[in-house]
């Protein structure tokens, strides 16, 4: 039996590097870091710090090309590092859950996912073949998934960004593992959902005394959720301490500067409209009128400062054997030159598949967009290459966005 003051997770001198063949310097440069039983500790540092790697080090789970070069990992007294493909396997979702930072290239696309969660009870032998889906549908619903029985029948391109963020808890909770690592479990989500992901893993954890390594980039977090805080830099730890000492009184230059760039800091110099979209009306015809009214509405008053204008847009996604799924339901609003418009919503309210038909990458069911005073709703050939070029989007999930048989410089030109 493990002592309480014993940590749970010891990681001494962990160094891991990529074979890239392209000179660059290791990923983890000697880290240094303790867990104890039941704690919840914040691993902040900026994109490229090398903050994934070590979590993936740790379950010994990384990317083919890269190799622990050095260091210990000892998890309640055994070394990681050292220990063979078959040990690891037994810990990983057993001892330590991950959560990993992509939902979509996490989840298996052909499998549902009450099976998803079903498996990692089987694996660990913690179910058996009969009492697994109801215990998997069970773990859905706590993870705060809507609908869990239905949900648990469906595949993750059914679900939206958030919803498959629950799933991923729920795998990652499944065994009650005793250290969950979250790695940056809401960078992919809209705000409104990154609170109740963070609190839903703060219960489940809380209640069960799992110790939490939180990854994040984002201070706010940290400091919300972490009573003790690491900050990375370039492969290496550069400052540990209590949440509060280290953001009030950060003592490495590189915390400091990570501070001055702090998003609550940033949001106070742009000036930020904010509009919130009503949820959508009940599915139906009763939505057509008032569709109409909006279109004529929006349309009267019309100016040229108005670069975007959306009249009553619509999406509706058939669906096999079911009524269509309306993901769009009269949208109205205008864009005026210059202007920063953001668009706030719950994730799955529709607010992509918007983007996505203002930019005519995806064509409206119903409803008309004018760009600069131009109708684009029926743009085709020629002239929607042309508008194309000056609408971009930037992608929500930059992992299933870039092409990765693409290099970076390749995808940018
Ligand atoms: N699969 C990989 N192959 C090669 N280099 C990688 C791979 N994953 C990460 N790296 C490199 O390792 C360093 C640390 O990355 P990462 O651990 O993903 O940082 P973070 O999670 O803090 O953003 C970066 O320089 C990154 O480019
Ligand atoms: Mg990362």
């Amino acid at each position: 039996m493990t002592n309480t003051t014993e940590p749970l997770l010891s990681i001494r001198g962990l160094e891991v590097s990529y074979r890239t063949g392209d000179g660059a310097p290791p990923a983890v440069r000697g880290v240094d870091l303790d867990i104890a039983p039941g704690e919840v500790l914040a691993l902040v540092g900026e994109s490229g710090s090398g903050k994934s790697t070590t979590a993936h080090a740790v379950i010994g789970l990384l990317p083919p090309g890269g190799r622990v070069d050095g260091g210990r990992i000892l998890f309640d007294g055994t070394d990681l590092a050292a220990a063979g493909e078959r040990e690891l396997r037994a810990r990983r979702g057993r001892d330590i859950g991950l959560i990993p930072q992509d939902p979509m290239v996490s989840l298996n696309p052909v499998q549902r996912i009450g099976r998803q969660v079903a498996e990692v009870l089987l694996i660990h032998g913690l179910a058996d073949r009969a009492a697994a889906p109801a215990e998997a549908v069970r773990i859905l619903g706590q993870a705060g998934l809507p609908d869990p029985e239905v949900r648990a029948r469906q595949y993750p391109h059914e679900l939206s960004g958030g919803m498959r963020q629950r799933v991923l808890i729920a795998i990652a909770v499944a065994a009650r593992p005793r250290l969950v690592i979250a790695d940056e479990p809401t960078s992919a989500l809209d705000v409104t959902v990154q609170r109740r992901i963070l609190d839903h893993i703060e219960t489940l954890t809380r209640q069960a005394g799992t110790a939490v390594l939180l990854i994040t980039h984002d201070l706010g977090v940290a400091a919300d959720r972490a009573r003790r805080i690491a900050v990375m830099s370039e492969g290496r730890i550069v400052e540990t301490g209590r949440t509060r000492d280290v953001l009030t009184a950060p003592r490495h230059p590189y915390t400091r500067r990570l501070l001055a760039s702090a998003p609550s800091v940033a949001t106070e110099r742009a000036r930020v409209r904010v509009r919130v979209r009503e949820e959508a009306p009940a599915d139906g015809p009763s939505g057509a009128g008032t569709e109409g009214t909006g279109a004529e509405r929006a349309g009267a008053d019309l100016v040229v400062a108005d670069l975007v204008v959306a009249e009553g847009l619509v999406k509706e996604f058939a669906a096999r054997g079911r009524a269509p799924v309306r993901a769009v339901a009269a949208v109205n609003f205008r864009i005026r030159r210059g202007e920063c418009f953001a668009l706030v919503g719950e994730s799955g309210s529709g607010k992509s598949t918007t983007a996505r038909m203002v930019a005519r990458l995806t064509d409206p069911t119903e409803g008309r967009i004018r760009f600069d005073g131009q109708d684009i709703t029926a743009l085709s050939g020629r002239a929607l290459r042309r508008l194309r070029r000056r609408v971009q989007l930037v992608y929500q999930n930059p992992y299933s966005s870039l092409d990765p048989r693409r290099s970076v410089a390749d995808a940018v030109t």
